[in-house]
């Protein structure tokens, strides 16, 4: 089953019909929230709102390993993330979806890690490709005969938050080659790896990267909604073209 991970701008679907909703408890805690169950176009579909559904759960403070635990403990064998993000490269301009092809981890403190002694033996992942690439592709698929613009490929710095960064910060992301800024890239990608579940995302540019573009002087923190909104709505088309694809 495909699962859906919200984050910011999209704490439900709009066009999910919900058939029951399920609190879990895992190993490692508590997920953000209850799954939620439904179909859309009479297709099966898992979904957590990364933040709560109320959206109280700042970045650093998510239970990553809970909620890719759980879901893949309900069944899922593919999650698609969604997450809101600052544009650092000059044409990721606000309103521009990008499903990311690589990302770099600057975050700290966080539960990263499923084996971290409690499995028997030491074991290492393989992260030369962060995101499933076969799942990326149907992603871009959707996204093409939704007629919805989504490019292909960037790098997602993952910062620590919650916090916004300085435009130096913003200046070193992308001397890295970084493109684009957020904070819940990891250690979602690396849990679902670790989890053996298919992962890849599509970011929602809604900001200039700090001392980029209209974001120079400050983030027009009030006008990310103006750009949120209508974005999300377009990531909500493309999941359902990605849903009816799923082979379940
Ligand atoms: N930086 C970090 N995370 C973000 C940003 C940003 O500019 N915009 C949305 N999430």
């Amino acid at each position: 089953m495909l699962a859906i991970i919200g984050g910011t701008g999209l704490n439900q679907l709009g066009n999910l019909k919900i058939t029951h909703r399920q609190v879990m408890r895992t190993p490692y805690g508590e997920p953000s929230g209850p799954m939620t169950f439904g179909t859309i176009n009479e297709h099966e579909v898992m979904f957590i709102a990364r933040h709560g559904y109320g959206h109280t759960i700042p970045p650093h403070m998510v239970n990553y390993r809970a909620n890719l635990w759980a879901l893949r403990d309900q069944g899922a064998k593919r999650v698609i993330a969604v997450a809101s993000v600052g544009g650092i490269r000059a044409d990721l301009v606000p309103g521009t979806l990008v499903v990311p092809d690589q990302l770099i981890d600057y975050t700290h403190g966080r539960s990263f890690t499923i084996f971290d002694g409690r499995e028997n033996s030491v074991t290492h992942i393989d992260f030369t490709l962060p995101y499933t690439e076969s799942l990326r592709c149907r992603i871009l698929e959707a996204a093409k005969s939704a007629g919805e613009a989504c490019l292909n490929g960037g790098v997602y710095a993952v910062t620590q938050g919650p916090r916004l960064e300085t435009a130096a910060e913003v200046d070193r992301l992308e001397r890295d080659g970084a493109d684009m800024v957020g904070m819940t890239g990891m250690p979602e990608a690396a849990l679902a790896r670790e989890l053996g579940l298919e992962y890849a995302a599509i970011t929602v540019v809604v900001n200039y990267a700090a001392g980029r573009g209209a974001s120079v002087k400050a983030i027009p923190l009030d006008e990310i909604g103006t750009f949120a909104q209508p974005a999300m709505a377009r990531v909500r088309k493309i999941l359902e073209g990605v849903v009816e694809r799923d082979g379940i």
